[in-house]
């Protein structure tokens, strides 16, 4: 390597930039649509179980394999465990890769109903126009899918060209206090409509004989999308931690936070939901549906200050959507940075770039484009967007994260593991052994039922 490799300048520079990575659509776009599938409460529950027990215990350890080694995922497997683990890291930056190129397609919609909201705030909103027909319109509009698309890698290459310091903590620093604020803003006036109790009621009231088997299955899966774990990206950004931060406490805050906007998010779209009579009927339909074609109308009908909360509403999910992009280009970088001896302006234009030719596949699968628009690997799922998000949340994040968790359990040493974990920064509440039981016994567990029940089952969490 010809140049030092970056490190956060602090503590909260990192917690922020991880906490950015795990904050995106997965919270706001995801969450929200399986909670309202499985029925609220109870679903509510067994997600924040699966959080605490495999979701943090995991986030330690891939945090602490990046720190240990200071390498990217694909080197920093291979040091901490072996040389054939190099191959788990590969799969990570592979998935990185997949997930990147269609997720940018996502957020250049957030950033087509950024530019829609504003106009309806400036000059009106239009009452002829049926909301599922502009989202039909917009999706399957090839140039500027495109255009949308592009613009956003654009801005995610922008960001990970000036490095770990210069370029993701800063945008980071800058960009969640806004996303809170926001975030704050919007569950006040949610909170002010006449839906919040009921929509409070069916978040937290569990129930339990709603809750089927498959669900719980579904928040552990979702458990991994959303703290960006089992692909390598939290390796990758242990590996920028300094030796005297604390992995425990770091790995916590991140977990509450991300958690903690999630269930904010449900929130807020459920209040405004259970406040229109006969929406709660309509919503059901897609995870699109709700935040691209019940929540832009409601907007300018419903909610308190609505025709400001909407285009901010949009510009909250495209700087969450930036957050996470720049972890997973990182991801694919960082490995060519650091395997490769790329140097890193080179190579974020270089993964960028061919990154952006697999997008072009994504944002081209609703216009009728053959192959693109009509491939079928997956029952049930049309296009090549479709077969991409399946593949990578039910194969790939849940294969990667249970090869890590046996990697860090069974693999590597208790004083390796240790060593990290309960150092003099730890905090007075983190027990070693607990960590290592749950990362031995309760991870693998869970995760492999993830595995079993998309591999032998069928089971479906994209
Ligand atoms: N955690 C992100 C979300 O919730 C998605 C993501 C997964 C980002 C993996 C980076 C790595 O949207």
């Amino acid at each position: 390597m010809t140049e030092q490799r970056g490190n956060w300048t602090s503590s909260a520079g990192f917690v922020l930039a991880a906490t950015g990575s795990a904050i995106g659509l997965g919270n706001l776009w995801k969450f929200p649509f399986i909670t309202w599938e499985n029925n609220g409460g109870a679903f509510v529950l067994v997600y924040l179980v699966c959080i605490a027990a495999v979701g943090l215990p995991i986030m330690m350890a891939e945090l602490l394999i990046g720190r240990k080694t200071q390498k990217s995922a694909v080197g920093a497997l291979r040091e901490a465990v072996g040389p054939g683990w190099g191959l788990v890291g590969g799969w990570g930056v592979l998935c990185g890769f997949i997930l990147l190129s269609y997720y940018t397609v996502i957020a250049g919609w957030s950033l087509f109903y950024f530019t829609r909201t504003i106009g309806w705030t400036t000059s009106g909103f239009p009452t002829d126009l049926p909301m599922g027909d502009l989202f039909g319109q917009q999706v399957s509009n090839a140039p500027l899918q495109l255009v949308m698309s592009l613009g956003f890698s654009v801005a995610t290459v922008s960001v990970v060209y000036f490095g770990v310091q210069k370029g993701i903590e800063r945008i980071a620093r800058l960009f969640l206090p806004i996303l809170f604020g926001i975030l704050v803003l919007m569950l006040v006036s949610a909170l002010g409509m006449s839906g919040s109790g009921e929509a409070l009621t069916f978040i937290f009231r569990p129930s339990f004989s709603e809750l089927e088997p498959a669900g719980i299955l579904e928040a552990l899966g979702h458990s991994f999308f959303t703290l960006s774990l089992g692909m390598g990206a939290m390796i990758t950004y242990g590996s920028y931690i300094d030796r005297n931060q604390s992995i425990v406490k770091a790995s916590a805050m991140i977990v509450v936070l991300d958690t903690l906007i999630a269930l904010v998010a449900t929130v807020i779209m459920f209040s405004v939901i259970f406040s229109v009579a006969g929406m709660a009927e309509q919503v059901g339909g897609s995870t699109v549906g709700m935040l691209f074609i019940s929540l832009p109308e409601l907007f300018y009908t419903e909610v308190p200050f609505g025709t400001l909360l909407g285009p901010l509403f949009y510009v909250l999910v495209a700087l969450a959507a930036l957050t996470s992009t720049m972890s997973l280009l990182e991801v694919v970088t960082s490995y060519v940075i650091d395997e490769h001896g790329v140097d890193r302006h080179k190579a974020t234009v270089l993964c960028g770039g061919a990154v952006f030719v697999f997008t072009i596949f994504a944002a081209l699968s609703f216009s009728g484009v053959p192959f693109l628009s009509t491939l079928a690997v997956f029952e049930g799922k049309t296009g090549w967007f479709e077969t991409a998000d399946h593949f990578v949340s039910n194969w790939m994040l849940p294969t990667g994260g249970l090869a890590i968790t046996i990697a860090a359990g069974w693999f590597m040493t208790r004083e390796a593991t240790e060593g990290e974990l309960a150092d003099r920064t730890a905090p007075g509440w983190f027990r070693y052994d607990l960590w290592r039981f749950f990362i031995r016994y309760v991870s693998p567990i869970a995760v492999a039922a993830i595995v079993v029940a998309v591999f032998f089952f069928g089971v479906d969490f994209s």
